[in-house]
């Protein structure tokens, strides 16, 4: 019996917000590793494994077939949700893609505006402007983690389509619900103060949010 691998901290996370018996769509699956690790583990029903490239869905299928979950993991080529009925699909990873192209792949689905869907969001870049987007667009952050993964700080977010519009300004964006007192969460928001700072130089109107977020890292 093939010894199954251990998903990085980073993919980790995600496994963690997907629901039991979910019925799960990795967009941008890459090697497909996040849908055949909750297939062994008994976590989803099914998955589909969605990847805009032939590379990847390539080594997508060689991973569903080494660990023999051709029965739950399903790959498919397509840009984003565009192919995916998501009508019968619970939980939805887009995890290792700018936070802008996140945003734009979800904008262009009307079928997640549905309360019973779950958002697992990954962004490797730009996750304050993924959460503008998320809250102008009706949607809500209803947890979200930092990890510690190959010398770099991550975040993941679990969301889903609550109608209600909100413009959230720069501090609400980079925060989100992440837990202040959290040091793994600390240390991500130093990043994003770092970036700020940087652009100070060109932006004196960041000066309250960088301030803001300097007095919740102290
Ligand atoms: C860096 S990999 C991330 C793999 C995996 N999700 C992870 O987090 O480790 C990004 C993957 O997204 C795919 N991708 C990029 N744009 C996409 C799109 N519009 N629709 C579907 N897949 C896309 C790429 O081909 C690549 O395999």
């Amino acid at each position: 019996m093939m010894r199954l691998f251990e998903l990085d901290g980073r993919l980790s996370l995600c496994s963690e917000f997907v629901r039991s018996d979910s019925r799960l769509a990795d967009i941008g699956t890459d090697h497909a590793y996040l849908p055949v690790y909750l297939a062994k583990k008994g976590v989803i029903s099914s998955a589909l494994a969605c990847d805009i490239n032939d590379g990847p869905l390539k080594a997508a299928k060689k991973c569903i077939e080494k660990y023999g979950v051709s029965n739950i993991v399903t790959i498919k080529k397509c840009d984003g949700l565009s192919q995916v009925d998501v009508n019968n699909i619970d939980d939805i990873v887009i995890a290792g893609m700018g936070g802008e192209l996140i945003a734009n792949i979800l904008s262009k689905s009307e079928l997640i505006k549905d309360i019973s869907k779950h958002l697992i969001l990954q962004p490797m870049t730009k996750h304050e402007i993924l959460t503008k987007w998320l809250y102008k667009n009706g949607f809500e952050i209803l947890n979200q983690r930092a990890v510690y993964c190959d010398k770099k700080y991550y975040t993941v977010m679990l969301c889903r389509y609550c109608s209600k519009k909100t413009d959230l300004d720069l501090y609400s964006c980079l925060t989100g619900k992440l837990d202040i007192n959290d040091e793994v969460a600390k240390e991500f928001l130093k990043k994003s103060l770092k970036n700020l700072e940087n652009k100070f130089l060109h932006d004196k109107t960041l000066k309250p949010t960088i301030e803001k977020l300097k007095d919740d890292l102290l």
